[in-house]
């Protein structure tokens, strides 16, 4: 019991750091580092920030979702392939987080709720068992990827470093999805992903704006 406890505190202090710091390391190389940035209108540019804070909120949510479940799994495999996705959405959220600074923007207000959301939601999901709990990271990132697809058709053509980061973080989120399908997810009933995409709306709609 007080490992579980200790095992808490530490992850709320990632948490903590996950949420509100601006800065992040990644262990791949940003993926517009060597793309030329193209002038933006100022409503050009307050779209791409508005749907940046939106994914960069999300990569708050998918670290806070994995590190939830990752306590919870039963099997070690799992819990290992949970741990190792956890620290490839770091690089997303280092990737978002800098794309949000060039673009001169803050990142939302709200991720340091988004992550106790989540990571509550992550904890319950990893109580369901292995195979649930696959499943539920498959539908995640496929929903990630809808909806990744529609930010890259709706940002200003012009934007392009913008469109070279989230095209990286689709062809990962594709993987992880596939990934966690070898690994034996089983199909969530649709009212479960109903919910999921019910909660997505709720903050992609709010991070757009704080
Ligand atoms: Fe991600
Ligand atoms: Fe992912």
């Amino acid at each position: 019991m007080s490992n579980l406890v200790d095992q808490l505190i530490v992850e709320i202090d990632r948490g903590l750091k996950f949420s509100a710091s601006n800065t992040q390391e990644c262990k791949r190389p940003y993926p517009a580092e060597t793309t030329a940035e193209v002038p933006l209108t100022e409503i050009e540019k307050n779209y791409s920030a508005g749907l940046m804070r939106v994914n960069h909120a999300g990569e708050v949510c998918a670290q806070a979702l994995y590190r939830g479940q990752s306590l919870t799994t039963e099997l070690n495999d799992t819990r290992d392939q949970m741990k190792q996705a956890a620290d490839e959405e770091l690089d997303h959220l280092a990737w978002c987080s800098k794309r949000l600074e060039e673009l001169g923007a803050d990142t939302s207000i709200l991720n340091p709720l988004w992550y106790v959301m989540s990571f509550s939601i992550g904890i319950l999901t990893g109580l369901t068992g292995d195979k649930r709990s696959l499943g539920f990271v498959e539908e995640t990132e496929k929903q990630v990827v809808r909806h990744l697809d529609k930010h890259l058709d709706e940002l200003s053509d012009k934007d392009i470093k913008t469109k070279a980061v989230l095209e990286q973080i689709r062809a990962d989120e594709d993987s992880h999805a596939l990934r966690a399908k070898e690994a034996g997810a089983s199909e969530l009933p649709e009212e479960i992903k109903a919910g999921m995409s019910w909660i997505a709306k709720i903050m992609t709609s709010t991070s757009y704006y704080i």
